[in-house]
Protein backbone atom coordinates (compact mmCIF):
# COMPACT_ATOMS: atom_id res chain seq x y z
CA UNK A 1 0.00 0.00 0.00
CA UNK A 2 1.53 3.26 -0.55
CA UNK A 3 0.85 5.17 2.37
CA UNK A 4 -1.50 5.05 5.54
CA UNK A 5 -4.14 7.80 6.72
CA UNK A 6 -3.73 10.97 5.78
CA UNK A 7 -1.61 13.20 8.12
CA UNK A 8 -3.81 16.05 7.93
CA UNK A 9 -6.57 14.31 9.59
CA UNK A 10 -4.53 12.36 12.00
CA UNK A 11 -3.24 16.11 13.44
CA UNK A 12 -6.80 16.75 13.99
CA UNK A 13 -6.71 14.48 16.69
CA UNK A 14 -3.27 14.74 17.85
CA UNK A 15 -3.28 18.62 17.18
CA UNK A 16 -2.19 20.95 20.59
CA UNK A 17 -2.73 17.80 22.96
CA UNK A 18 1.25 16.09 21.72
CA UNK A 19 2.16 19.71 22.03
CA UNK A 20 4.39 19.01 25.41
CA UNK A 21 6.07 16.54 23.56
CA UNK A 22 8.48 15.10 20.97
CA UNK A 23 7.31 11.54 20.35
CA UNK A 24 9.75 8.63 19.41
CA UNK A 25 8.60 5.46 17.83
CA UNK A 26 10.44 2.47 19.03
CA UNK A 27 10.18 -1.10 17.46
CA UNK A 28 11.97 -4.26 16.81
CA UNK A 29 10.75 -4.24 12.88
CA UNK A 30 11.20 -0.81 10.97
CA UNK A 31 8.28 0.82 8.90
CA UNK A 32 10.01 0.47 5.48
CA UNK A 33 12.67 -2.78 4.59
CA UNK A 34 15.18 -3.15 1.64
CA UNK A 35 13.29 -6.15 -0.76
CA UNK A 36 14.65 -7.87 -3.66
CA UNK A 37 16.91 -4.90 -5.47
CA UNK A 38 17.23 -3.08 -2.52
CA UNK A 39 14.12 -1.36 -2.85
CA UNK A 40 12.61 -0.01 -0.12
CA UNK A 41 9.51 -1.91 0.97
CA UNK A 42 6.50 -1.59 3.87
CA UNK A 43 7.77 -3.91 6.81
CA UNK A 44 4.82 -6.49 7.81
CA UNK A 45 2.35 -6.70 10.49
CA UNK A 46 -0.37 -4.45 12.26
CA UNK A 47 2.07 -2.86 14.12
CA UNK A 48 3.60 -0.97 11.45
CA UNK A 49 0.68 -0.57 9.24
CA UNK A 50 -0.65 1.36 12.66
CA UNK A 51 2.16 3.46 13.28
CA UNK A 52 3.34 4.60 10.07
CA UNK A 53 0.07 6.77 10.43
CA UNK A 54 1.73 8.50 13.52
CA UNK A 55 4.93 8.74 12.23
CA UNK A 56 3.85 10.59 9.45
CA UNK A 57 1.39 12.54 10.84
CA UNK A 58 3.94 13.77 14.07
CA UNK A 59 6.95 13.92 12.56
CA UNK A 60 8.52 11.51 14.71
CA UNK A 61 11.40 9.88 14.40
CA UNK A 62 11.96 5.90 14.71
CA UNK A 63 14.34 3.62 16.43
CA UNK A 64 14.23 -0.78 15.02
CA UNK A 65 16.40 -3.45 14.65
CA UNK A 66 18.47 -3.91 11.96
CA UNK A 67 17.65 -7.50 11.47
CA UNK A 68 18.57 -8.85 8.02
CA UNK A 69 22.09 -8.23 6.17
CA UNK A 70 20.60 -5.84 3.72
CA UNK A 71 19.68 -3.63 6.88
CA UNK A 72 23.03 -4.00 8.86
CA UNK A 73 24.36 -2.69 5.94
CA UNK A 74 22.03 0.25 6.05
CA UNK A 75 23.05 0.45 9.45
CA UNK A 76 26.58 0.52 9.34
CA UNK A 77 26.56 4.03 7.03
CA UNK A 78 25.93 5.21 10.64
CA UNK A 79 23.51 8.28 10.38
CA UNK A 80 19.79 7.75 10.30
CA UNK A 81 18.29 6.50 6.93
CA UNK A 82 15.63 8.64 5.49
CA UNK A 83 12.37 7.30 3.94
CA UNK A 84 11.40 8.55 1.03
CA UNK A 85 8.34 8.41 -1.37
CA UNK A 86 6.10 10.08 1.67
CA UNK A 87 4.60 13.46 2.41
CA UNK A 88 7.12 13.58 5.42
CA UNK A 89 10.05 11.58 5.50
CA UNK A 90 10.67 8.98 8.14
CA UNK A 91 14.14 9.03 10.10
CA UNK A 92 14.95 5.81 11.28
CA UNK A 93 17.65 5.00 13.18
CA UNK A 94 18.69 1.16 13.04
CA UNK A 95 20.21 -0.80 16.42
CA UNK A 96 22.47 -3.29 14.90
CA UNK A 97 23.11 -6.32 16.55
CA UNK A 98 25.36 -9.27 15.55
CA UNK A 99 23.55 -12.16 13.93
CA UNK A 100 24.18 -14.40 16.59
CA UNK A 101 22.97 -12.29 19.15
CA UNK A 102 19.74 -11.10 17.26
CA UNK A 103 18.85 -14.72 16.81
CA UNK A 104 18.73 -15.06 20.20
CA UNK A 105 16.81 -12.58 20.83
CA UNK A 106 14.37 -12.97 18.18
CA UNK A 107 14.16 -16.82 16.99
CA UNK A 108 14.38 -18.13 20.60
CA UNK A 109 12.93 -16.12 23.12
CA UNK A 110 10.66 -12.82 21.63
CA UNK A 111 9.77 -15.93 19.19
CA UNK A 112 8.71 -18.61 20.36
CA UNK A 113 9.07 -18.47 24.05
CA UNK A 114 7.38 -15.20 24.58
CA UNK A 115 4.86 -15.26 21.52
CA UNK A 116 3.90 -18.75 22.43
CA UNK A 117 3.45 -17.88 26.19
CA UNK A 118 1.34 -15.25 25.72
CA UNK A 119 -1.03 -17.20 22.63
CA UNK A 120 -1.28 -20.45 25.35
CA UNK A 121 0.58 -22.13 22.15
CA UNK A 122 2.74 -24.29 24.48
CA UNK A 123 2.00 -27.63 25.17
CA UNK A 124 2.97 -27.76 28.89
CA UNK A 125 3.47 -31.61 28.97
CA UNK A 126 6.49 -31.05 26.81
CA UNK A 127 7.57 -27.66 26.49
CA UNK A 128 9.50 -25.08 26.90
CA UNK A 129 12.02 -26.95 28.30
CA UNK A 130 13.87 -24.08 29.55
CA UNK A 131 17.60 -24.92 29.99
CA UNK A 132 20.91 -23.28 29.37
CA UNK A 133 19.84 -22.33 25.81
CA UNK A 134 16.91 -20.37 26.98
CA UNK A 135 18.89 -18.42 29.94
CA UNK A 136 22.30 -17.80 27.66
CA UNK A 137 19.96 -16.49 24.81
CA UNK A 138 17.52 -14.57 27.25
CA UNK A 139 20.81 -12.92 28.79
CA UNK A 140 22.93 -12.52 25.73
CA UNK A 141 19.97 -12.34 23.34
CA UNK A 142 16.70 -10.19 24.34
CA UNK A 143 18.24 -8.19 27.12
CA UNK A 144 21.06 -7.05 25.49
CA UNK A 145 19.32 -6.50 22.32
CA UNK A 146 17.09 -4.70 24.30
CA UNK A 147 19.47 -2.51 26.34
CA UNK A 148 20.79 -1.31 22.64
CA UNK A 149 17.67 -0.73 21.88
CA UNK A 150 16.82 1.51 24.93
CA UNK A 151 20.43 3.77 24.65
CA UNK A 152 19.85 4.28 21.14
CA UNK A 153 16.70 5.66 22.02
CA UNK A 154 17.80 7.42 24.26
CA UNK A 155 20.63 9.18 22.57
CA UNK A 156 17.88 10.08 19.65
CA UNK A 157 15.14 11.59 22.33
CA UNK A 158 18.39 13.85 23.66
CA UNK A 159 18.53 15.26 20.53
CA UNK A 160 14.96 16.29 20.46
CA UNK A 161 13.38 20.25 20.32
CA UNK A 162 10.66 18.46 23.68
CA UNK A 163 10.05 16.56 26.20
CA UNK A 164 10.45 12.96 24.76
CA UNK A 165 7.52 10.90 24.27
CA UNK A 166 8.81 7.34 23.91
CA UNK A 167 6.42 4.85 22.08
CA UNK A 168 7.65 1.66 22.47
CA UNK A 169 5.92 -1.13 20.40
CA UNK A 170 5.10 -5.19 21.76
CA UNK A 171 6.75 -8.02 23.27
CA UNK A 172 9.76 -8.01 22.04
CA UNK A 173 11.05 -4.79 23.68
CA UNK A 174 9.79 -5.72 26.94
CA UNK A 175 12.77 -4.74 28.88
CA UNK A 176 13.58 -1.27 26.43
CA UNK A 177 11.65 1.05 28.76
CA UNK A 178 13.27 0.41 31.90
CA UNK A 179 16.47 0.88 30.55
CA UNK A 180 15.20 4.75 29.29
CA UNK A 181 13.70 5.61 32.54
CA UNK A 182 17.27 5.27 34.33
CA UNK A 183 19.30 7.07 31.51
CA UNK A 184 16.00 9.51 31.10
CA UNK A 185 13.87 9.80 34.14
CA UNK A 186 12.07 12.73 32.93
CA UNK A 187 10.92 11.05 29.62
CA UNK A 188 7.24 10.38 29.16
CA UNK A 189 7.36 6.40 28.08
CA UNK A 190 4.13 4.50 26.46
CA UNK A 191 3.85 0.85 25.40
CA UNK A 192 1.56 -0.64 23.37
CA UNK A 193 1.43 -4.48 23.72
CA UNK A 194 0.32 -5.95 19.77
CA UNK A 195 -0.65 -9.35 21.31
CA UNK A 196 -3.23 -10.90 24.24
CA UNK A 197 -1.97 -10.94 27.80
CA UNK A 198 -2.53 -14.42 29.66
CA UNK A 199 -3.54 -15.16 33.56
CA UNK A 200 -0.73 -14.67 35.95
CA UNK A 201 -0.58 -18.76 36.17
CA UNK A 202 0.21 -18.95 32.64
CA UNK A 203 2.74 -16.47 33.34
CA UNK A 204 4.01 -18.99 35.86
CA UNK A 205 5.57 -20.89 32.31
CA UNK A 206 8.32 -18.27 32.92
CA UNK A 207 11.00 -18.60 35.84
CA UNK A 208 10.40 -15.84 38.34
CA UNK A 209 13.73 -13.74 36.76
CA UNK A 210 12.36 -13.83 33.31
CA UNK A 211 8.68 -13.24 34.24
CA UNK A 212 9.72 -10.22 36.91
CA UNK A 213 12.03 -8.70 34.77
CA UNK A 214 8.98 -8.34 31.91
CA UNK A 215 6.86 -6.92 34.50
CA UNK A 216 8.77 -4.56 35.60
CA UNK A 217 9.80 -2.84 32.49
CA UNK A 218 6.78 -2.54 31.53
CA UNK A 219 6.46 -0.67 34.48
CA UNK A 220 8.89 1.81 33.65
CA UNK A 221 6.09 3.37 31.56
CA UNK A 222 3.54 5.91 32.05
CA UNK A 223 1.11 4.49 30.11
CA UNK A 224 0.77 0.35 29.60
CA UNK A 225 -1.72 -0.06 26.32
CA UNK A 226 -3.23 -3.30 25.55
CA UNK A 227 -5.55 -4.00 22.96
CA UNK A 228 -8.97 -5.41 25.25
CA UNK A 229 -10.25 -4.64 28.52
CA UNK A 230 -9.88 -8.73 29.12
CA UNK A 231 -5.84 -8.23 28.49
CA UNK A 232 -5.36 -5.03 30.91
CA UNK A 233 -7.14 -7.39 33.88
CA UNK A 234 -5.07 -9.96 33.40
CA UNK A 235 -2.16 -7.20 33.22
CA UNK A 236 -3.64 -6.01 36.47
CA UNK A 237 -3.91 -9.48 38.19
CA UNK A 238 -0.60 -10.53 36.79
CA UNK A 239 1.38 -7.28 38.55
CA UNK A 240 -0.68 -8.27 41.61
CA UNK A 241 -0.18 -11.74 41.63
CA UNK A 242 3.46 -11.93 40.57
CA UNK A 243 5.08 -9.21 42.06
CA UNK A 244 2.83 -8.73 45.30
CA UNK A 245 2.32 -4.68 44.52
CA UNK A 246 -1.33 -3.76 45.97
CA UNK A 247 -3.30 -2.27 42.22
CA UNK A 248 -6.03 -0.30 42.29
CA UNK A 249 -8.57 -1.78 39.71
CA UNK A 250 -11.01 1.06 39.47
CA UNK A 251 -8.73 3.00 38.15
CA UNK A 252 -6.62 0.16 36.49
CA UNK A 253 -3.37 1.89 38.17
CA UNK A 254 -0.53 0.68 39.96
CA UNK A 255 2.42 2.14 42.21
CA UNK A 256 6.36 1.24 40.76
CA UNK A 257 9.15 3.22 41.88
CA UNK A 258 7.22 6.43 43.18
CA UNK A 259 5.17 6.51 39.78
CA UNK A 260 1.61 6.14 38.46
CA UNK A 261 1.55 3.43 35.83
CA UNK A 262 -1.87 3.26 34.21
CA UNK A 263 -3.27 0.41 32.05
CA UNK A 264 -5.74 0.96 29.60
CA UNK A 265 -7.26 -0.87 26.48
CA UNK A 266 -7.12 0.83 22.86
CA UNK A 267 -8.30 -2.06 20.47
CA UNK A 268 -6.14 -1.18 17.25
CA UNK A 269 -7.77 -0.73 14.09
CA UNK A 270 -7.39 0.08 10.51
CA UNK A 271 -6.69 3.35 8.10
CA UNK A 272 -10.69 3.51 6.62
CA UNK A 273 -10.23 5.67 4.30
CA UNK A 274 -6.63 4.38 2.45
CA UNK A 275 -8.01 0.96 2.57
CA UNK A 276 -10.91 1.78 0.94
CA UNK A 277 -9.03 4.12 -1.87
CA UNK A 278 -6.75 1.03 -2.23
CA UNK A 279 -9.77 -1.00 -2.99
CA UNK A 280 -10.97 1.04 -5.49
CA UNK A 281 -7.65 0.87 -7.70
CA UNK A 282 -6.90 -0.49 -11.22
CA UNK A 283 -4.78 -2.84 -9.65
CA UNK A 284 -7.29 -4.37 -6.95
CA UNK A 285 -10.09 -4.45 -9.93
CA UNK A 286 -7.53 -6.30 -12.04
CA UNK A 287 -7.39 -9.05 -8.75
CA UNK A 288 -10.98 -9.07 -8.49
CA UNK A 289 -11.66 -9.83 -11.82
CA UNK A 290 -9.28 -12.93 -11.67
CA UNK A 291 -10.21 -14.16 -8.65
CA UNK A 292 -14.21 -14.49 -10.54
CA UNK A 293 -13.20 -15.95 -13.26
CA UNK A 294 -11.73 -18.95 -11.06
CA UNK A 295 -14.46 -19.10 -8.01
CA UNK A 296 -17.28 -20.75 -7.42
CA UNK A 297 -20.97 -19.92 -6.42
CA UNK A 298 -18.92 -19.78 -3.04
CA UNK A 299 -15.74 -18.59 -1.45
CA UNK A 300 -14.35 -19.11 1.91
CA UNK A 301 -11.29 -16.84 2.32
CA UNK A 302 -8.78 -16.43 4.82
CA UNK A 303 -5.88 -14.34 4.89
CA UNK A 304 -3.46 -14.95 7.06
CA UNK A 305 0.34 -15.05 8.40
CA UNK A 306 1.31 -18.71 8.40
CA UNK A 307 1.48 -18.85 12.78
CA UNK A 308 0.70 -21.76 14.79
CA UNK A 309 -1.54 -19.31 16.85
CA UNK A 310 -3.63 -18.18 13.20
CA UNK A 311 -4.88 -21.97 13.50
CA UNK A 312 -5.07 -22.87 9.72
CA UNK A 313 -4.99 -26.25 9.73
CA UNK A 314 -8.73 -26.49 12.08
CA UNK A 315 -9.73 -24.03 9.31
CA UNK A 316 -9.23 -26.48 7.03
CA UNK A 317 -10.23 -29.50 9.27
CA UNK A 318 -13.57 -28.17 9.74
CA UNK A 319 -13.99 -27.11 5.85
CA UNK A 320 -13.52 -31.00 5.54
CA UNK A 321 -16.41 -31.79 8.01
CA UNK A 322 -18.49 -29.67 6.28
CA UNK A 323 -17.91 -31.13 3.23
CA UNK A 324 -18.55 -34.25 4.16
CA UNK A 325 -21.28 -33.88 6.30
CA UNK A 326 -22.70 -31.37 3.76
CA UNK A 327 -22.32 -32.85 0.55
CA UNK A 328 -24.64 -30.31 -1.23
CA UNK A 329 -21.73 -27.56 -1.28
CA UNK A 330 -18.93 -29.93 -2.67
CA UNK A 331 -18.53 -28.14 -5.74
CA UNK A 332 -20.42 -25.03 -5.24
CA UNK A 333 -17.40 -23.50 -2.68
CA UNK A 334 -13.97 -23.31 -2.98
CA UNK A 335 -11.93 -22.44 0.23
CA UNK A 336 -9.38 -19.63 -0.89
CA UNK A 337 -6.25 -19.35 1.86
CA UNK A 338 -3.94 -16.58 1.00
CA UNK A 339 -1.05 -16.90 3.01
CA UNK A 340 2.57 -15.10 4.23
CA UNK A 341 5.37 -17.83 5.31
CA UNK A 342 5.93 -16.31 8.66
CA UNK A 343 9.09 -16.81 10.94
CA UNK A 344 10.98 -19.31 8.75
CA UNK A 345 13.76 -19.07 10.07
CA UNK A 346 12.59 -20.78 13.20
CA UNK A 347 11.75 -25.07 13.59
CA UNK A 348 8.22 -24.99 14.89
CA UNK A 349 7.14 -22.26 12.09
CA UNK A 350 8.85 -24.30 9.37
CA UNK A 351 6.59 -27.35 10.58
CA UNK A 352 3.75 -25.85 10.96
CA UNK A 353 3.78 -24.10 7.23
CA UNK A 354 4.82 -27.76 6.40
CA UNK A 355 1.36 -29.12 8.19
CA UNK A 356 -1.00 -26.69 6.50
CA UNK A 357 0.80 -27.57 3.06
CA UNK A 358 0.21 -31.03 3.71
CA UNK A 359 -3.34 -31.05 5.32
CA UNK A 360 -4.65 -28.74 2.35
CA UNK A 361 -2.93 -31.15 -0.47
CA UNK A 362 -4.67 -34.61 1.52
CA UNK A 363 -8.44 -32.67 0.99
CA UNK A 364 -7.47 -31.64 -2.16
CA UNK A 365 -6.62 -35.89 -3.42
CA UNK A 366 -9.42 -36.89 -1.04
CA UNK A 367 -12.52 -34.79 -2.29
CA UNK A 368 -11.11 -32.80 -5.15
CA UNK A 369 -13.05 -33.46 -8.56
CA UNK A 370 -10.90 -33.00 -11.76
CA UNK A 371 -12.89 -29.56 -12.15
CA UNK A 372 -13.05 -28.41 -8.50
CA UNK A 373 -10.16 -27.87 -6.63
CA UNK A 374 -11.88 -27.63 -2.61
CA UNK A 375 -9.23 -25.83 -1.39
CA UNK A 376 -7.13 -22.83 -3.27
CA UNK A 377 -4.01 -22.78 -1.04
CA UNK A 378 -1.70 -19.06 -2.56
CA UNK A 379 1.23 -18.13 -0.30
CA UNK A 380 2.69 -14.57 -0.90
CA UNK A 381 3.01 -10.74 0.34
CA UNK A 382 0.43 -8.67 -1.83
CA UNK A 383 -1.43 -6.49 -0.24
CA UNK A 384 -3.61 -6.01 -3.41
CA UNK A 385 -4.04 -9.93 -3.51
CA UNK A 386 -5.76 -9.86 0.04
CA UNK A 387 -7.84 -6.57 -0.58
CA UNK A 388 -9.17 -8.51 -3.57
CA UNK A 389 -10.03 -11.36 -1.61
CA UNK A 390 -11.51 -9.41 0.89
CA UNK A 391 -13.50 -8.25 -1.72
CA UNK A 392 -15.09 -11.52 -2.81
CA UNK A 393 -15.57 -13.39 0.06
CA UNK A 394 -19.14 -15.01 0.91
CA UNK A 395 -17.81 -16.32 4.32
CA UNK A 396 -14.36 -14.94 5.92
CA UNK A 397 -12.78 -17.28 8.90
CA UNK A 398 -10.50 -15.82 11.14
CA UNK A 399 -10.30 -18.53 13.75
CA UNK A 400 -7.02 -17.97 15.79
CA UNK A 401 -6.59 -19.94 18.82
CA UNK A 402 -5.51 -16.46 20.73
CA UNK A 403 -5.24 -13.37 18.49
CA UNK A 404 -4.02 -9.64 19.64
CA UNK A 405 -6.67 -8.24 17.54
CA UNK A 406 -6.90 -9.61 13.91
CA UNK A 407 -6.94 -6.97 11.19
CA UNK A 408 -8.19 -8.62 8.59
CA UNK A 409 -11.19 -9.23 10.47
CA UNK A 410 -11.51 -5.46 9.84
CA UNK A 411 -10.14 -5.32 6.64
CA UNK A 412 -12.77 -8.02 5.37
CA UNK A 413 -15.77 -6.56 6.94
CA UNK A 414 -15.06 -2.73 5.84
CA UNK A 415 -14.28 -3.85 2.02
CA UNK A 416 -16.30 -6.68 1.22
CA UNK A 417 -18.65 -6.26 -1.63
CA UNK A 418 -21.37 -9.12 -1.36
CA UNK A 419 -22.12 -8.97 2.26
CA UNK A 420 -20.13 -12.25 3.52
CA UNK A 421 -20.30 -13.53 6.71
CA UNK A 422 -17.49 -13.16 9.70
CA UNK A 423 -17.01 -16.21 11.15
CA UNK A 424 -14.69 -14.82 13.94
CA UNK A 425 -12.98 -16.78 17.06
CA UNK A 426 -14.13 -15.98 20.65
CA UNK A 427 -10.38 -15.82 21.11
CA UNK A 428 -9.48 -12.84 18.40
CA UNK A 429 -8.94 -9.50 20.21
CA UNK A 430 -11.32 -8.42 17.64
CA UNK A 431 -13.87 -10.59 19.32
CA UNK A 432 -14.65 -7.88 22.04
CA UNK A 433 -15.68 -5.17 19.06
CA UNK A 434 -17.27 -7.19 16.51
CA UNK A 435 -18.40 -10.56 18.05
CA UNK A 436 -22.20 -9.06 17.84
CA UNK A 437 -22.48 -9.15 14.56
CA UNK A 438 -19.85 -12.64 13.67
CA UNK A 439 -20.69 -15.97 13.47
CA UNK A 440 -18.80 -16.63 17.07
CA UNK A 441 -16.87 -19.75 16.94
CA UNK A 442 -14.44 -21.81 19.62
CA UNK A 443 -11.79 -21.95 17.48
CA UNK A 444 -10.74 -25.50 19.01
CA UNK A 445 -14.02 -26.96 18.18
CA UNK A 446 -13.88 -28.70 14.14
CA UNK A 447 -17.14 -29.67 14.29
CA UNK A 448 -18.63 -26.27 15.25
CA UNK A 449 -16.97 -24.14 12.99
CA UNK A 450 -17.91 -26.50 10.44
CA UNK A 451 -21.56 -25.70 11.47
CA UNK A 452 -20.88 -21.93 11.51
CA UNK A 453 -19.44 -21.91 7.95
CA UNK A 454 -22.66 -24.21 6.75
CA UNK A 455 -24.95 -21.49 8.34
CA UNK A 456 -22.82 -18.61 7.16
CA UNK A 457 -22.93 -20.36 3.35
CA UNK A 458 -26.77 -20.50 3.51
CA UNK A 459 -27.37 -17.07 5.36
CA UNK A 460 -30.40 -15.33 3.97
CA UNK A 461 -29.99 -12.42 1.90
CA UNK A 462 -31.37 -9.83 4.27
CA UNK A 463 -29.60 -11.49 7.16
CA UNK A 464 -26.26 -11.22 5.53
CA UNK A 465 -26.78 -7.88 4.81
CA UNK A 466 -27.60 -6.36 7.55
CA UNK A 467 -24.60 -8.03 9.62
CA UNK A 468 -22.12 -7.02 7.16
CA UNK A 469 -23.79 -3.58 7.41
CA UNK A 470 -23.03 -2.90 10.75
CA UNK A 471 -19.51 -4.87 11.16
CA UNK A 472 -18.89 -2.33 8.35
CA UNK A 473 -20.37 0.60 10.47
CA UNK A 474 -18.11 -0.43 13.66
CA UNK A 475 -15.19 -0.63 11.62
CA UNK A 476 -15.59 2.82 10.03
CA UNK A 477 -16.38 4.40 13.55
CA UNK A 478 -13.99 2.66 15.13
CA UNK A 479 -10.64 3.36 12.97
CA UNK A 480 -6.86 4.02 13.37
CA UNK A 481 -7.77 7.35 14.20
CA UNK A 482 -9.61 6.70 17.26
CA UNK A 483 -6.80 4.31 17.95
CA UNK A 484 -4.54 6.97 18.53
CA UNK A 485 -6.83 9.67 19.79
CA UNK A 486 -7.34 7.67 22.54
CA UNK A 487 -3.52 7.20 23.41
CA UNK A 488 -3.26 10.49 23.16
CA UNK A 489 -6.16 11.86 25.01
CA UNK A 490 -4.84 9.48 28.00
CA UNK A 491 -1.24 10.64 27.78
CA UNK A 492 -2.75 13.93 28.00
CA UNK A 493 -5.06 13.56 30.77
CA UNK A 494 -3.51 10.92 32.89
CA UNK A 495 0.59 11.66 32.30
CA UNK A 496 0.49 15.94 31.48
CA UNK A 497 -2.61 16.53 33.82
CA UNK A 498 -1.22 14.57 36.71
CA UNK A 499 1.78 15.64 38.91
CA UNK A 500 3.92 13.43 39.51
CA UNK A 501 7.57 12.76 41.25
CA UNK A 502 9.23 13.12 38.05
CA UNK A 503 8.09 16.39 36.75
O1 LIG B 1 1.51 -7.83 15.95
C1 LIG B 1 2.42 -8.70 16.49
C2 LIG B 1 3.71 -8.77 15.68
O2 LIG B 1 4.62 -9.62 16.27
C3 LIG B 1 4.39 -7.44 15.52
O3 LIG B 1 5.16 -7.04 16.61
C4 LIG B 1 5.14 -7.69 14.27
O4 LIG B 1 5.49 -6.54 13.59
C5 LIG B 1 4.19 -8.57 13.45
O5 LIG B 1 3.44 -9.27 14.40
C6 LIG B 1 4.89 -9.51 12.50
O6 LIG B 1 5.79 -10.32 13.20
P1 LIG B 1 7.31 -10.39 12.78
O7 LIG B 1 7.85 -9.01 12.81
O8 LIG B 1 7.95 -11.30 13.80
O9 LIG B 1 7.28 -10.99 11.41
Amino acid sequence: MSRVIDPSSLRRYTAGVLEPWSPLLVSNRAPYEPGPGGRLRRGAGGVVTALLTVAEATGAPWVACARTPAERELAATGGPVDLGDMQRPIRLHYVASDSDRYRKFYSVIANPLIWFLQHYLWDLSREPLINARYWDAWEDGYVRVNHAVAERAVEVARELPRRPLILTQDYQLYLAPSRIRELLPQATLQQFIHIPWPTPHYWKVLPQQMRDAILTGLLANDVVGFQTNSDVRNFLVSVEELLGYRVDHRERAVIHHGRVVWARAYPISIDVPAMEQLSTTPAVEQEIAGLQQRRPEKLIVRVDRTDPAKNIVRGFLAYERLLRQRPEWRRRVQFYAFLQPSRQDITVYRDYLASVKATAERINRDLGELDWEPIRLEFGENLRRAVAAYCEYDVLLVNPIYDGMNLVAKEGALLNRRDGVLVLSENAGAHEELGPWAMTINPFDVDATADALHVSLGATQPTRRRLARLLREQVKTHDIGRWISLQVRDLHDLVYEQPSPAR
